[in-house]
């Protein structure tokens, strides 16, 4: 199906469709393409319509040990309540990682994360950057189970799940993070800060020091539609924070 049809087809069902105005998009030509300097990019970091290099044999047993664990996981009580464990999605060798809160209904039905109205959205907007998780990005969860009723995660859940967002992370190694939504900023940057606050920066995570870079939840952009205007200016900002990173070009500081 087209784009111009699964637009049309995502609205006719209710889902606002992200189309960031004209001019302001491009997937970048493979000129764009960062500078081939001692830090080169992976392959398909860039371009989503560009075909991903094949993942080890030793990279992907890695992360399918990784996968089972996690679907085994009893570490903490929503293992009782979720109809299944969501482990993450996409390329995994990406150098873009997306980090939501936790599944909801229609992942936990599923086990992917952000396949509901969320998800779509989520979908549009990374396309927007010239990002799929069928190429070049890996999409998780602080949280591998669905809270019930979607309330927020409980801190003793984070702390029993946060270990495999972190493996995740040691195995994907990715250049740049980008936290959507308060859960996962707050959680991941260990602070109270409001979302608000912690955008426009570029943080850093973890023991590799990857940048992060926070923006709102498309859950929250669905309630507040007005506001896609902000999350535009976060990926762009984004977008530009992963240039300079290929190019060797410091990232502190802000959007400024
Ligand atoms: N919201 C999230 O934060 N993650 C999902 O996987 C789905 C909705």
């Amino acid at each position: 199906m087209d784009a111009r049809r699964r637009n049309r087809y995502l609205e006719a069902i209710g889902i606002d469709v992200w189309v960031p105005r004209p001019g302001n998009v491009r997937v970048l030509p493979a000129a764009d393409a960062p500078a081939a300097t001692g830090s080169a990019p992976r392959a398909g970091a860039q371009r989503a319509s560009a075909s991903p290099e094949p993942v080890s044999g030793d990279l992907a047993a890695r992360w399918g040990a990784l996968r089972s664990e996690v679907i085994g996981c009893t570490r903490c009580a929503l293992h009782a309540t979720r109809t299944q464990g969501v482990f993450g999605v996409g390329y995994q060798q990406a150098d873009w990682l997306v980090i939501g809160e936790a599944p909801g209904a229609e992942e936990d039905r599923k086990g992917e994360p952000f396949v509901g109205r969320a998800g779509q959205l989520l979908d549009a907007m990374l396309r927007a950057i010239g990002l799929s998780r069928t190429s070049n990005v890996y999409i998780a969860n602080v949280l591998k189970s669905r809270p019930p009723g979607n309330r927020d995660p409980k801190p003793e859940e984070v702390a029993a799940c946060l270990p495999y967002l972190l493996r995740q992370i040691e195995l994907l190694k990715p250049r740049l993070m980008l936290a959507v939504g308060r859960i996962a900023a707050q959680n991941l940057l260990s602070t109270d800060l409001a979302l608000g606050r912690l955008r426009g920066k570029v943080h850093h995570f973890g023991e590799l020091n990857t940048p992060l870079v926070v923006t709102y939840h498309p859950a929250y952009l669905l309630r507040n539609p007005a506001d896609k205007r902000k999350v535009w200016e976060d990926l762009k900002f984004a977008r530009r924070v992963f240039r300079q990173l290929t190019q060797g070009i410091p990232t502190d500081g802000d959007r400024s």
